[in-house]
């Protein structure tokens, strides 16, 4: 691992040391959408975090993985998915090193991870007919969450431009329009299916 992926290591480490231990939920635009899945199928929680994403598809009976370079990260999901009794593949990986072969997931979930370079391999990851969530934050936001260095942060649709080799299956963006106190803000949501 080089310098900028261990820094990054110690530093969700040392957040994960710090969090709470309630078992953690699937993200909104998993848990909204999820009568999109499959009935089998091998799906990944992409940098998985505490793993929220990958003990929802686990419950739902898909072959699922788990990665994230954070070791911490990695050790609470595996307690949790004992915890709950299910089985699942968990990974420490540098999904920068290490992205994902292709043709090899039938599910894939993003959820609150960015990095540009990776949406080639993640479109490719996917089998044909496969599923791609994502949620993210976006620049425009309601309520000053998640990171606050822009080059984390979606700009207007772009996932709907980094995944447009996916067929669109769901989207919402709501920006600042409206009644800023109602709606899903500060995040992008996108399902897309690989034809
Ligand atoms: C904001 S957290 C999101 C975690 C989880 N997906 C969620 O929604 O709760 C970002 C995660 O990305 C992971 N991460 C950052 N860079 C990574 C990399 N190069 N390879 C694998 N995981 C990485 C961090 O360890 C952290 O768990």
């Amino acid at each position: 691992m080089n310098e900028g992926g261990a820094a990054i290591r110690n530093k969700w480490d040392r957040i994960y040391r710090e969090t709470g231990d309630a078992i953690p939920e699937p993200a909104p635009v998993l848990a909204d959408n999820a009568h999109l899945l499959p009935a089998a199928g091998i799906a990944l929680d992409f940098a998985c975090g505490l793993g929220g994403n990958a003990l929802f598809l686990a419950q739902q009976g898909l072959d699922t993985h788990a990665w994230d370079i954070s070791p911490e990260a990695i050790r609470r999901l595996n307690a949790y998915a004992r915890r709950l009794g299910v089985a699942l593949r968990s990974e420490i990986r540098d999904v920068m090193e290490c992205p994902p072969v292709e043709e090899s997931f039938d599910v894939i979930v993003v959820s609150r991870f960015l990095e540009r370079s990776l949406a080639p391999a993640i479109s490719a990851a996917l089998k044909p007919g496969g599923l791609l969530f994502y949620q993210t934050y976006t620049r425009e936001k309601v309520a000053e969450v998640g990171p606050t260095n822009p080059a984390f942060l979606l700009d207007t649709n772009e996932l709907l431009r980094l995944f447009s080799s996916l067929r669109l299956v769901f989207y919402r963006e709501e920006g600042q329009i409206g009644d800023p106190a109602r709606g899903a803000r500060n995040q992008a949501f996108f399902v897309g299916r690989k034809t």
